[in-house]
């Protein structure tokens, strides 16, 4: 039986998402236009609709997601070409890691579906399936389950040695909060049993051959490595907070970055070794390893990948300029221009077309590799990474720029500008409802493939959330970067409990009053102030008089957010609209029809609204 310690943050935090029907606490999602003109008006309109869509994939009250147990996340809601109503152990870590840093940068209404996540993932830690069983760790390879938390019989690309080190850093960034916020016991009782049996896992199999992440090749994968030892590395530091110990952490994890090593090829980052498909192992696995393993508190480490090391920036160049001319719609753009980008480029699976998730990595390692030299006061060009560095100038030669001069000023600016450029493909290919599929057309750019891809969501949030400078938390690379001097093949043979986090989200308390946050995105000028009016007398009663102010304090470029809570009686229904107030005092009501709302009734003491001005 779980502890009850979980519950107590649950209480004091919105549970709506897994309550309410999704769609309609998200009014914006089915009525709003897109948003055209700048860059920044079409993330606005997309953030809100990512991460609805992405919700909609979660059972059990996704809308998109009917049957799914709750807690599981389906890759797409696509049941044919390609059949995607499965939970993939990576797709949903990637997910959920995405949640919790949105959930630690203050959306505290997504507790409890990643409570959920973690309740089903003890689960299907315990269940048998073709890769094994818990006995000896191997059934946590298993890549993929059905939506009912039961085995997938059928013959698959297995095990995928990913997953489990996934999962484990999506647990860890949870748990650092739940310790940074009095709730060291639940993370010690609940989470941490499952966190151990992954650390034992990744600790006793990293130097056997996997699945890559694609499915498809049999060998060693970078990204698999690289969060290996990433997920090593945090896992012992959080044992230690929590008086535990990971003794295979210790041991392995230099192992572990010693043989990430062998992946660098002198020019650029090899995907896949100790295989044999014939391809040039150019493919975006190796930027996807970087940016999930970056680290803010890191330098431009070559060791780590880190997303402004040498090696990651000159693997960049190499990978993204190896889809220039294999799509079309690449057609005549020039090195150093934003391209669409693929898996690899010799993929044919589902026309082997362009990816959202993957144009989105290479927008999104520009961005953490930003931040880095920001960070660190300046850039190096190096014999290594020189060609990347010229494509934005021609005439740059080795040497380190310090951020006061204008050869650091000149190259950041021109690789923000290619960061975004890669956002902008995005927005391009996007449809005019915001919906993301996992491919797009090579030919003409059209959506193709798996519809409303969770993964493609998860990925537009995470680098929409580094270009406006919200970064996740260190993983503990700087005290974990120094390569042992001779590699050796080890593993640390592990011992593996079933985790008794099974019981599921336990019977609240109903609430008879609400906090209502009403969120609305618009782009103000200085001077202007947002207004709430609505029907009912907490909201003025339709008196602009007495209309009530939102706050501006978390307004970012990026999300251009206005906001005010208003405590409400449950089951309250309104309408309201969003009115500007100049600094003259004059106001505007927003267009459009009145809005509604119904302040939900349940056990959830928060809500959150999201509109996008009209
Ligand atoms: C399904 C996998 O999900 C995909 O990644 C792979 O390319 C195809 N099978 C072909 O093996
Ligand atoms: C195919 C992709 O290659 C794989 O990485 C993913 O896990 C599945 N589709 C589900 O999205």
């Amino acid at each position: 039986m779980l502890s009850l310690h979980l519950f107590i943050h649950l209480a004091a935090t919105a549970n709506f998402v897994a309550q309410f029907p999704l769609v309609d606490s998200f009014p914006f999602y089915n009525n709003e236009e897109r948003a055209t003109g700048s860059l920044a008006s079409f993330l606005t309109f997309e953030g809100p609709i990512a991460l609805q869509g992405l919700l909609n994939n979660i059972g059990s009250g996704g809308a998109l997601a009917p049957g799914v147990e709750a807690g599981l996340v389906i890759a797409s809601p696509s049941k044919a070409n390609p059949d995607y109503f499965y939970s993939w152990t990576r797709d949903s870590a990637l997910t959920f890691k995405a949640l919790v840093d949105a959930f630690i940068a203050g959306n505290f209404g997504l507790q409890p579906e990643i409570q959920n996540y973690i309740y089903a993932q003890a689960q299907l830690q315990a269940v048998s399936n073709p890769s094994g069983n818990l006995s000896n760790g191997a059934g946590l390879g298993e890549p993929k389950f059905e939506v009912d938390g039961t085995a997938f019989t059928g013959a698959w690309g297995r095990p995928q040695r990913d997953g489990p080190a996934l999962r484990a850093t999506t647990f860890i960034a949870y748990s650092r909060w739940l310790i940074a916020n009095g709730s060291t016991s639940t993370v010690t009782s609940v989470i941490w049993p499952i966190i151990s049996n992954d650390l034992k896992y990744v600790a006793q199999y990293w130097n056997q051959t996997t699945f890559d992440l694609w499915e498809e090749t049999d060998g060693s994968s970078f990204f698999t490595t690289a969060i290996q030892h990433r997920t090593l590395v945090e896992g012992n530091t959080l044992a230690e907070q929590i008086g535990q110990t990971c003794p295979g952490c210790v041991s392995q994890a230099p192992q572990v970055l010693c043989f990430l090593q062998s992946y660098w090829n002198g020019h650029y980052v090899l995907a896949n070794i100790n295989e044999n498909n014939g391809r040039s192992s150019k493919d975006v696995n190796t930027i996807l390893g970087s940016i999930h393993t970056f680290d803010p508190a890191a330098g431009c480490d070559d060791t780590t990948f880190q997303p402004c090391s040498q090696r990651a920036l000159a693997n960049h160049k190499v990978t993204t300029d190896s889809f220039r001319t294999v799509f079309a719609i690449n057609s005549g753009i020039a090195e150093g221009s934003a391209v669409a980008v693929g898996r690899y480029p010799e993929d044919v699976y589902q026309g082997g077309n362009p990816w959202y998730l993957a144009t989105l990595a290479a927008a999104e390692q520009l961005y953490d590799a930003l931040y880095q030299w920001n960070k660190i006061g300046s850039l190096s060009v190096t014999a290594i990474n020189q060609a990347f560095f010229k494509d934005f100038m021609p005439s740059v030669t080795v040497g380190t720029y310090a951020s006061s001069s204008s050869t650091y000023t000149t190259l950041t600016t021109a690789i923000k500008t290619y960061a975004d450029g890669y956002m902008g493909i995005i927005e391009t290919y996007t449809p005019s409802n915001g919906s993301l599929a996992e491919q797009f057309s090579r030919k003409n750019g059209t959506p193709l493939s798996a519809v409303q891809l969770t993964w493609s969501f998860a990925s537009f949030l995470t680098a929409a959330a580094r270009r406006s400078g919200q970064m996740p938390a260190s993983w503990g690379e700087p005290t974990a970067s120094a390569v042992p001097s001779a590699c050796s093949a080890t593993s640390a043979q592990g011992s593996y409990a079933a985790p008794t986090a099974t019981a599921p989200l336990s019977p609240c308390t109903t609430v008879s009053s609400v906090a209502v946050t009403f969120n609305v995105a618009e782009i103000t000028t200085f001077g202007e102030t947002i207004l709430l009016a609505g029907s009912i007398s907490q909201l003025g009663s339709w008196n602009t008089a007495n209309a009530i102010p939102l706050s501006a304090t978390d307004y970012q470029s990026a999300y251009p957010r206005w906001y005010v809570t208003v405590s409400l009686p449950a089951g309250t229904t309104l309408q309201y609209k969003f009115v500007k107030e100049e600094s003259s005092g004059g106001t505007t009501y927003e267009d459009g029809a009145n809005r509604e709302f119904t302040v939900p009734t349940g056990c959830a003491a928060t809500v959150q609204v999201h509109d996008v001005w009209q």
